[in-house]
């Protein structure tokens, strides 16, 4: 089993969306998936995948359930899939997220103890073959945590000044947990300048940027990923559903379809992490 963070230095960036996609395209490969939120501070994992839990992770940091109670069975989601598909949510209510402003390093060290005591259970009761951890942005303890526990980190950028600077700082702050098996992919390429293969002549920059910087920490270049411009103006026409009373449900875009470019971006990320690992 392999542990993968999904990792950024700044919020919404799209962590999460790469994160449930990566997580239904390695199931529909036939891998056995679980997925963790351990953005604990801002959960949302439930909303992407549509779910009302029962417990949460956060009972499982408390000692009030076993694992297995917090952990959703999705594989019936994943279209075409052999393997299975796990979820591990994190509470949203006021109380949990409060709870998590008052996180001191004794607190977060028994954290870590139950993420390592996870990843033993996923690979010998659940037969995971990769645990993705979905995190939250910045720098923190928790973040720390899910580095610990994990073999590779897949950061994820945006293209644009404020959130390169944020992300090299960051960077050049963790550089002691960073290997060469961390990736950097860069999401939400516009869709024009995706298709004309303008982000092309930038992958080169982008490589030699990561070979030298750092300290000498070198990051692999994991790909670009496209915005998905039919999911944004699905995303808009959901939540005015969604606030005139409907239950709606966010698509699934390598379950929707494989041909778009957002599915074949993210094929080709997912066939070189998982061929390296
Ligand atoms: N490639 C993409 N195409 C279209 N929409 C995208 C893409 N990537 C992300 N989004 C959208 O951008 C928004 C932010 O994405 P997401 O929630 O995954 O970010 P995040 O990094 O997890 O944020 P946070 O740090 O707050 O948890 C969401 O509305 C998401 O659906
Ligand atoms: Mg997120």
């Amino acid at each position: 089993m392999e542990t993968w963070s999904i990792h950024s230095a700044k919020g919404g960036v799209g962590k999460s969306m790469i994160s449930v996609n990566l997580a239904f395209l390695l199931a529909k490969k036939g891998y056995n998936v679980c997925i963790i939120d351990y953005d604990l501070a801002a959960p949302n994992l439930h909303t992407y995948l549509g779910r009302t839990p029962r417990h949460f992770l956060n009972d499982y940091h408390n000692n009030s359930v076993e694992l297995g109670d917090c952990i959703e069975d999705l594989s019936d989601t994943v279209h075409l899939g052999g393997g299975k598909l796990y979820a591990c949510f994190s509470n949203p209510s006021s109380s949990s997220i409060d709870e998590m402003m008052k996180l001191d390093e004794k607190k977060a060290t028994k954290m870590l103890r139950k993420l390592i005591s996870i990843k033993k259970i996923m690979q010998k009761e659940y037969q995971i073959d990769y645990l993705l951890v979905d995190t939250s942005p910045g720098i923190g303890l928790t973040v720390v945590n899910s580095f610990i526990v994990s073999e590779r980190i897949i950061f994820i950028v945006r293209f644009s000044k404020v959130d390169i600077e944020s992300t090299i700082n960051m960077l050049n702050g963790f550089k002691e947990s960073i290997n060469e098996t961390s990736s950097l992919v860069v999401n939400m390429v516009p869709p024009k300048l995706f298709d004309e293969g303008r982000h092309l002549n930038l992958e080169q920059v982008v490589k030699s940027v990561l070979q030298s910087g750092f300290d000498r920490q070198s990051i692999q270049f994991g790909g670009w990923i496209p915005t998905d411009r039919k999911f944004v103006e699905q995303e808009f026409e959901l939540a005015t559903q969604m606030i005139s009373g409907y239950s709606v449900e966010i698509p699934i875009l390598v379950n929707e379809s494989m041909e778009i470019p957002f599915s074949i971006a993210l094929n080709s990320l997912c066939e070189k992490l998982t061929e390296s690992s």
